[in-house]
């Protein structure tokens, strides 16, 4: 016999920043971070997990090829979930599951991603996002999902937030075990239903540095993400729940475009010279929502790690008007902005 479940989880792009770690093998992160999901018919992974007594050892396929699992975060979210499996029971197949027969029972993992996977559009966050929720199907996993937030969070940080739609927040947590180092939902997609994201694909091409490798450098040597965490994070994520509950857009982008820039700052504090090579374009994107601002509307921009943009208008006009200018300005040689994942539906 074989048994099978399917999921699909979103991406999710931040609006107060997570860059940096307190303990790299929990991923237990420096400062409290928050997130608008986006809607997965756009930017999202589909995976699905069988099982069968056939089966002998874990295997996974991304995008088609088959990738090892023997890294620590696969196999930290693999034990999390098989520890809280449940009974399955199938009688249609005749399949009966006790709890503590997962523990010899190997799972296949197929997962796509419909958009380019390490290209800075946060596909790790889906990725691990889908794969913990897809095996909690599975293994009929009966907990509530800031549990199952804190196992996704153990396969990549930003993970944790894509557990839920809408607005995330991403507690920092205290314990040194990470049992509180939990996302939880700010609001629903509802609350705020016409705020539009566009995501701006500059490049495909996967990422030369990770995330991870990034935020260890940062750790490591910057002293400006001490000042941030401790000092800037903690009042802003207050304002920033204020400005979601009052569907405050002015507030919103402002502090996203603020934290946006502080992020990049501590990157540059960095010895990580990566971060310089994108500047050109991202400071044409950031130009380009400033001007719009003074003429007639704001735009908030955002980067994640890689080159690419993700725009935050209040409405869909605003939205389209935001994603042609800033495709055009300032019209240099050095403007590479290629193609976009936009339209009426790129939202929330
Ligand atoms: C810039 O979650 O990819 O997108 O925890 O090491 O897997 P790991 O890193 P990852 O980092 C995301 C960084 C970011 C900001 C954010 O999403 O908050």
């Amino acid at each position: 016999w074989i048994l099978m479940a399917t999921g699909r989880s979103p991406t999710n792009i931040a609006v107060i920043k997570y860059w940096g770690k307190r303990d790299e093998a929990l991923i237990l992160p420096v400062n409290d971070s928050i997130s608008v999901t986006l809607d997965p018919d756009h930017l999202s992974a589909t995976t699905t997990v069988a099982v069968s007594p056939t089966f002998d050892c874990d295997r996974m396929w991304l995008n088609g090829k088959e990738i090892s699992l023997s890294g620590d975060r696969f196999q930290n979210c693999l034990r999390e979930i098989r520890k809280l499996a449940g009974d399955v029971e199938d009688e249609k197949k005749g399949i009966r599951i006790r709890k503590e027969d997962w523990q010899n029972l190997h799972v296949h993992i197929a997962s796509y991603n419909n958009f380019p996977t390490a290209a800075g559009l946060a596909s790790s966050a889906a990725g691990f996002a889908c794969l913990v929720f897809t095996l909690a199907k599975l293994m009929n996993v009966n907990e509530d999902h800031g549990k199952l937030s804190s196992i996704a969070r153990q396969g990549s940080g930003s993970a944790c937030r894509s557990l839920y739609g809408g607005f995330v927040k991403w507690t920092m947590g205290n314990d040194a075990s990470g049992s509180d180092s939990i996302a939880v939902q700010l609001a629903p997609e509802s609350h705020w239903s016409d705020l539009v994201i566009i995501i701006a694909v500059v490049s495909s091409k996967q990422k030369e540095t990770s995330s991870t490798t990034g935020m260890r450098d940062t750790v490591e040597t910057s002293p400006l993400l001490q000042h941030r965490a401790q000092c800037v994070v903690p009042a802003r994520v207050l304002l920033m729940e204020e400005a979601i509950r009052n569907h405050d857009f002015a507030s919103f982008a402002r502090m996203t475009c603020v934290d946006n820039n502080q992020f990049r700052a501590v990157c540059l504090d960095t010895t990580w010279t990566w971060q310089l090579i994108f500047l050109n374009t991202t400071r044409q994107i950031a130009e380009a929502c400033f001007l719009m601002k003074w003429i007639i509307f704001e735009v908030a921009y955002t980067f994640d790690a890689g080159l690419n943009a993700a725009l935050i208008s209040p409405n869909r006009k605003v939205a389209g008007l935001a994603s042609k200018a800033a495709i055009c300005f300032p019209p240099s040689p050095e403007n590479d902005l290629a193609s976009y994942v936009t339209g009426d539906k790129s939202i929330i």
